[in-house]
C-alpha cells in the first residue's frame, strides 16, 4: 500500500502518510534521519522480495511486496542491483541435500517447509549503499559493495540490511554490479579450496566441475598460483576454460580422468558425486584432494589417510568467509587477474526462469538477477 513513499521527504507529509501504518515512535525514528546522513537516497517503505515458501521446483517461489526495514545503529541499507543463482541456491530450493547435512540444514531451514525467516534466497549480491546507522564508520551512503547474504537473509530483494561487515566489501572498480555478485561463491570457495590443497607453483591441479561458479574461478586462481591446471567438464564448456587459461581439457562424457594414466599433485573436486576412493588413483604421492561437496565417505577417507599417515590427503569442508580473503579478491579483480563468465542474466521478477535454466545443470559460469528500481526508472 505505502510502496514507493520516498524518503526524504516533508516531514509533515510523511506524518501523514505513514501515520495509519507505524507507530508514532518509528515515525519519529524515520523523520529523523532524513536530513542525516543518506543524501541522495531515495527510500521505499515495501519493496519487491521472491520469497520461499515450500520447498520443491522453481514454480514455488513467490514474488511479493514486503516491508523495508531501516538499519538500526550498527547496520548499513544496501539497495541490492545484482544477486545470481548458483547450484547450492537451488538445491536448499528443492531440498536436494547430501545426506550428511540432510537433518542438520533442515533444522536450520525448516522441518516441512524453510521458515519465515529463511524464505528469501540468494546467496551473494552487489549493490550501492544508501544509509548507515549512527554507529557505522567504515561504510557511507554512495559506497558500492559486494557480499555474501548467507543462507536465508537473502539476496532476491531490492534492498537489504546487514550488520555483518566481514562478509561485506567495497565493489571491484572495473567490474559491474553483475560481475562482482559473482564473486562470494565461486572466488570465496576456489580460494578457500586451493589454499587448503596448498598449490605450489609448477604443480599440476585437475579441477573437476571446472565450468561453474566455483570451478571457473578456481581454474583462474589456480594459474595465477603458477600451476599447471587440467579442467574438466562437458564439451560446450572446453573452449570457455581454455579461454581462462585451463592448460588441458577433458570432456568428463569422453574420458575419465580417474582412468587416463595421468597423476595430478592436486585435486580439486567440486562434483563430488560418485565419490570413491578411486579419485585418488590418480594423485602422485604427496598428493592433495580437496572435495567441495563433502560426502560421508570423503570424510571417512580423510579422517582414514590422517590417522593411518597415509602420503595422500583427502579434505573437504565448508568454506567461510572472512574480511581479508574479500580483500584478496577485490585486488585480484582490479589487477585484472581473473573476470566472471556470466552465462545469462535475468530480472528479478524472472527468477523463476533463472533457477529453471540453473536446474538443467547446464550452465556455465554464472547466472545473474538484475535488479531494477521502479523510482529511478
Ligand atoms: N563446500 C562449500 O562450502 C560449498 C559452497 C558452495 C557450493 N558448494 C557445492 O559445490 C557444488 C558445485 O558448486 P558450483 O556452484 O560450482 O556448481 P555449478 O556452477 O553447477 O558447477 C558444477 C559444474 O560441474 C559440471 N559437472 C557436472 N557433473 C560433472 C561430472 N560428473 N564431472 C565433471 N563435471 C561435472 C557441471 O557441468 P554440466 O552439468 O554441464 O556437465 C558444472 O559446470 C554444489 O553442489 C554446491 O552445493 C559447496
Amino acid at each position: 500500500m505505502f510502496n514507493h513513499l520516498y524518503l526524504p521527504s516533508v516531514k509533515g507529509d510523511l506524518y501523514l502518510a505513514l501515520g495509519s501504518f507505524f507507530s508514532e515512535a518509528e515515525v519519529e525514528r524515520r523523520a529523523a534521519r532524513l536530513p542525516t546522513k543518506s543524501s541522495k537516497s531515495m527510500i521505499p517503505t515495501s519493496m519487491k522480495a521472491i520469497l520461499c515458501p515450500r520447498y520443491g521446483p522453481p514454480d514455488v517461489l513467490e514474488l511479493r511486496n514486503v516491508p523495508l526495514s531501516m538499519p538500526k545503529e550498527k547496520e548499513v541499507l544496501i539497495k541490492v542491483r545484482a544477486a545470481t543463482v548458483t547450484a547450492g541456491d537451488c538445491e536448499l530450493r528443492r531440498f536436494q541435500i547430501t545426506p550428511l547435512f540432510w537433518l542438520p540444514v533442515r533444522l536450520i531451514f525448516g522441518l516441512f517447509k524453510p521458515k519465515k525467516s529463511m524464505q528469501i534466497m540468494g546467496q551473494e549480491f552487489a549493490g550501492e549503499i544508501v544509509e548507515v546507522g549512527d554507529e557505522v564508520t567504515q561504510y557511507k551512503p554512495g559506497d558500492k559493495v559486494f557480499g555474501m547474504a548467507g543462507l536465508g537473509a537473502g539476496a532476491y530483494v531490492e534492498f537489504r540490511t546487514t550488520d555483518r561487515f566481514k562478509t561485506v566489501a567495497k565493489k571491484p572498480e572495473n567490474m559491474s554490479y553483475a560481475e562482482a555478485a559473482t564473486i562470494p561463491t565461486g572466488g570465496l570457495n576456489a580460494l578457500h579450496f586451493l589454499r587448503m590443497a596448498q598449490v605450489q607453483p609448477g604443480e599440476h591441479v585437475l579441477i573437476n566441475g571446472a565450468g561453474g561458479s566455483i570451478g571457473t574461478y578456481g581454474v583462474q586462481l589456480a594459474k595465477h598460483f603458477g600451476a599447471e591446471v587440467t579442467a574438466v567438464d562437458s564439451a560446450d564448456k572446453l573452449g570457455m576454460l581454455e579461454g581462462l587459461g585451463a592448460d588441458h581439457v577433458i570432456d568428463y562424457q569422453q574420458q575419465d580422468y580417474r582412468r587416463n594414466g595421468q597423476q595430478y599433485d592436486v585435486i580439486f573436486d567440486v562434483v563430488g558425486q560418485d565419490w570413491s576412493s578411486a579419485q585418488l588413483s590418480s594423485l602422485k604421492v604427496g598428493g592433495r584432494y580437496v572435495g567441495a561437496n563433502p560426502t560421508f565417505s570423503m570424510l571417512m577417507r580423510s579422517l582414514w589417510n590422517r590417522l593411518s599417515g597415509q602420503k595422500k590427503t583427502v579434505r573437504t569442508g565448508l568454506a567461510g568467509e572472512t574480511v581479508k580473503d574479500f580483500e584478496t579478491l577485490r585486488r585480484l579483480a582490479e589487477d585484472g587477474l581473473f573476470k566472471p563468465v556470466i552465462d545469462r542474466e535475468y530480472p528479478l521478477e524472472e527468477l523463476v526462469e533463472a533457477h529453471r535454466y540453473v536446474d538443467t545443470g547446464r550452465k556455465s559460469g554464472h547466472v545473474i538477477i538484475n535488479i531494477s528500481h521502479a523510482h529511478e526508472k
